[in-house]
């Protein structure tokens, strides 16, 4: 018994980190900023990137889902001009940061995005290289088409985004929250309309994704494993922690997502 655990940790370490499954065990307090989140332990949410301009701003996050891509969200406008950076948690570290940026090769943008109605928020990322996987570089799993995030549920979403609306308070570390998702319906009486199907809401808590966040992950776990469940999108324009975030729900896109990676 224990020579098998012991064989199966080795088989973990020597061969791949298993999507969904961070090296370094998140503590998320309430489930366990982001507007009244917390700083997450240093590269226990190892999918989550940095997305830079060549002048080194971060404008947005996104999320490792395998070696070679990245999804964010489309209206974070990324380039190729710009850079991922992997396995950053403090980003005022500007040496350590250097050596974790990645160029870009490709940006593919949801056919269907659209910036009036912010239907199909979605876009891949392609790395110039694959990131190296380590204990604080890897891949979260993408939600499956199928499968179900009920209302009420709790996840998480990380990001850089701001910790206060206005006047801008801009963290260097890493921020979680844990959030409940909501019904579309329930959502609609917050948002009305703008409320799609390709749309999940998150939050109205106590807790907001703000912006920055923006492109970022809310992962939800299913059998252990973290999921991808939606890419931070849009909200209120002053991040009130009284009503939810809205994120590209990603079971509707994970069509999309695997044609468009399998073919570029
Ligand atoms: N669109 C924003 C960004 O670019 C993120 C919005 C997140 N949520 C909110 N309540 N404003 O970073």
């Amino acid at each position: 018994m224990a020579f098998l655990w012991l064989l199966s940790c080795f088989a973990f370490i020597g061969a791949t980190y298993g999507c969904g499954l961070p090296a370094i065990t998140p503590v998320v307090t309430g489930y366990a900023r982001i507007v009244n989140g917390e700083e997450a332990v240093a590269g226990s949410w190892p999918w989550q990137v940095s997305l830079q301009t060549d002048s080194g701003w971060h404008f947005c996050g996104g999320s490792l889902i395998n070696e070679n891509w990245v999804v964010t969200a489309a209206h974070c406008g990324v380039s190729t001009a710009d850079f991922v950076v992997v396995g950053a948690h403090d980003k005022s570290l500007t040496s350590e940061l250097s050596q974790k940026s990645m160029t870009i090769v490709k940006v593919i943008t949801h056919p269907k995005w659209n910036t009036y109605t912010i239907n199909y928020d979605v876009s891949v990322v392609k790395l110039a290289s694959p990131a190296r996987f380590n204990t604080q570089v890897s891949s979260v799993c993408l939600a499956a088409a199928s499968d179900d995030y009920p209302a009420g549920m709790k996840c998480v979403t990380t990001g850089w985004g701001r910790t206060r609306a206005s006047p801008a308070e801009r963290p260097d570390k890493l921020q979680q929250a844990a959030l409940p998702l909501l019904s579309n319906t329930d959502c609609k009486q917050y948002w009305g309309n703008k409320i799609s199907d390709i749309m999940i809401c998150a939050g109205a808590a106590g807790a907001s994704s703000c912006m920055g966040d923006s492109g970022g992950p809310l992962v939800c776990q299913k059998n252990n494993a973290w999921n991808l469940v939606g890419i931070v999108s849009w909200g209120s324009g002053s991040c009130s922690t009284r009503r939810p975030g809205v994120y590209a729900r990603v079971t509707e896109l994970r069509g999309w997502i695997d044609e468009t990676i399998a073919a570029n």
